[in-house]
């Protein structure tokens, strides 16, 4: 069972207001919205992201296809949800995300707080969250590997950082010291990626972006632009995985 589908099997659907946080390409709110057309179309979704363009918030509407009626879409960062009431929210859905959050201290613990908070006693949070890529024998394993780590490399390059994985136990201690019970626990494999090429089309532009704007050498910049293009022009070739996760259901007491 697909990790989204596995999130959904068994929830009430009906007359439930679900956050998506956040809400990135709207892959998982696909399934979510389809899953609320199933089950009467008496829910609805509220989706969230701090860095979305108009553009982005059309491609976003197109991929939902019919079920788009059941999602709205937000500018918001999800670590400060003030405008939105206390103990109001019957699902929220974070896919994703956590891994970006981890890039400046005390955000996980922001959202995951504020999560607790719009909750209503009994509701659920629903985390997924990516597992590493190790080093592996497969090419398509290795230029995962090689993507994910030199874009860690670049943007350490400009004292900043692109994404961390947080662990599990971390994120139990978190929600748990939080107030959160968990329900439910999995862990999904990695696997290859059905069609890297979006992805890595996207990887490569941002990161060629970054590196021209690097305060380093013109040599270092140089190897650095060669091997966006080798893992970019590998992956074509040679396909890439898909990190594993793992997905959280928790309760508010
Ligand atoms: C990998 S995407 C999420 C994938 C998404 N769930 C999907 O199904 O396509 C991660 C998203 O988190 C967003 N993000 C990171 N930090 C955020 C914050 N503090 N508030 C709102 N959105 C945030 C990023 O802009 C990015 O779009």
């Amino acid at each position: 069972m697909k990790i989204y589908e596995y999130n959904i099997s068994g929830l009430d659907l009906k007359n439930k207001l679900i956050f998506d946080c956040a809400i990135g390409a709207g892959e998982a709110t696909f399934y979510w919205a389809k899953a609320i057309h199933d089950n009467g179309g008496t829910s609805r979704i509220v989706g969230f992201d701090k860095d979305l363009t108009a553009e982005d918030i059309e491609i976003i509407k197109d991929n939902l296809k019919q079920y788009c009626k059941y999602v709205e879409i937000k500018c918001a960062d999800i670590t400060d949800l003030h405008t939105y009431k206390s103990n109001s929210v019957d699902y929220i859905n974070c896919d994703d995300t956590l891994v970006f959050l981890a890039s400046t201290i005390g955000n996980i613990e922001a959202a995951l707080k504020e999560f607790y908070r719009l909750l209503k006693p009994n509701g659920l949070l629903i985390i997924n969250s990516e597992i590493p890529v190790l080093w592996g024998e497969d090419t398509y394993i290795q230029n995962q590997y090689r993507r994910w780590n030199l874009a860690k490399a670049i943007f350490s390059l400009k004292g900043a950082i692109w994404a961390i994985e947080p662990e599990k136990k971390s994120i139990v201690r978190i929600l748990e010291d939080i107030g959160f019970l968990i329900d439910k626990e999995k862990e999904f494999d990695s696997k290859k990626q059905k069609n890297p090429i979006p992805c890595i089309e996207e990887w490569a532009s941002i990161m060629k972006s970054e590196v021209k704007e690097l305060n380093t050498s013109l040599k270092l910049k140089n190897s650095l632009l060669d091997e966006i293009e080798e893992i970019e022009n590998n992956v074509r070739e040679q396909g890439m995985a898909c990190p594993g996760y793992y997905s959280l259901q928790c309760s508010k007491r």
